[in-house]
Formats: structure tokens, C-alpha cells, sequence
């Protein structure tokens, strides 16, 4: 349903090994915050918290599921464009509403933009 946040994680041995956080508006889903362990990359776990956030949505009614890659993690690109996703013609526009420059200033380096 429309409003629908979830984060999802991948599990091995009782550790955390990924997660992926997946929303949809009502007009399309948004995917947020892929990661997975560094030891554990190249697994598949990657491409499976993928699928069951895309089957999540779809179940809710979710027609397509968007995402935004920094233009520098050319990996994580190569990563979408494997399990099927095509770059769109748009134009990403963004606009802080709140000031993060002390974040930023603190060495944040999270992985996904928006
Ligand atoms: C991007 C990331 C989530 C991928 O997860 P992963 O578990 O390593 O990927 P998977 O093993 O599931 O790979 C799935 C497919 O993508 C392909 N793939 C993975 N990385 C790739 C790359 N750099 N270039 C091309 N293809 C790639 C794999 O070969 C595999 O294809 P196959 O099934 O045909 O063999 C992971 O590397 C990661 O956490 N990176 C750091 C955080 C990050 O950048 N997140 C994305 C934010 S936008």
C-alpha cells in the first residue's frame, strides 16, 4: 500500500550480512541503502535482497521501482545493470531541506544518494 516503508536484511549464522531499505509513494517504489558485508560480496546475497524488495513492492502494487547511484560507484552501477535495471532519461534534482555540511564535514561516506 501506498506509504509503505520496509528494510530488509540478509541473515547468515545470526550476523547481518546486507540490507536494503524499499518505499513506495504510490506512484513508484524507491529503493534506499543497498549494502552488503564487504566479506560477503560477489555472493548473490546482493541480487536476492533485490528480488525480495521488487516482490514486496509488486505485491503491494508497485508498477516500478526506482534508484539513484552516485556517478563515482561505477560497481554499484554495473551491480543494477546486471540484475536488469536500465538507466532512465531523467534529470535527478535534490534539494536540502536541512543543513548537513557538519555531516559531510564528519567524513560521512554513506554509499547511497538521495
Ligand atoms: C553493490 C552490492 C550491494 C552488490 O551486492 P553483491 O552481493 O556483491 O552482488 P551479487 O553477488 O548479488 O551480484 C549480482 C550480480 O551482479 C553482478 N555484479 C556485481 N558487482 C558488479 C560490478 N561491479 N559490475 C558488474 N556486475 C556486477 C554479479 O556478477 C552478479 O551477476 P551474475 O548473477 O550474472 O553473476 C555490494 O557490492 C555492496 O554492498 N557495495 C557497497 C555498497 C553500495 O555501493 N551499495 C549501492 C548503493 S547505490
Amino acid at each position: 500500500m501506498p506509504g509503505t516503508i520496509r528494510v530488509f536484511v540478509a541473515a547468515l549464522d545470526d550476523a547481518v550480512v546486507g540490507s536494503v531499505m524499499a518505499g513506495y509513494d504510490g506512484h513508484r517504489g524507491w529503493i534506499n541503502y543497498l549494502a552488503v558485508a564487504p566479506s560477503c560480496q560477489s555472493g548473490g546475497i546482493g541480487a536476492l535482497l533485490m528480488r525480495h524488495a521488487e516482490h514486496r513492492l509488486r505485491s503491494v502494487g508497485c508498477p516500478k521501482v526506482n534508484l539513484q547511484v552516485r556517478t563515482t560507484n561505477a560497481a554499484a552501477a554495473g551491480f543494477y545493470r546486471a540484475i536488469g535495471f536500465l538507466e532512465d532519461d531523467v534529470i535527478s534534482f535534490g534539494k536540502r531541506l536541512v543543513d548537513d555540511t557538519a555531516a559531510e564535514a564528519d567524513g560521512d561516506q554513506r554509499p547511497a544518494v538521495g
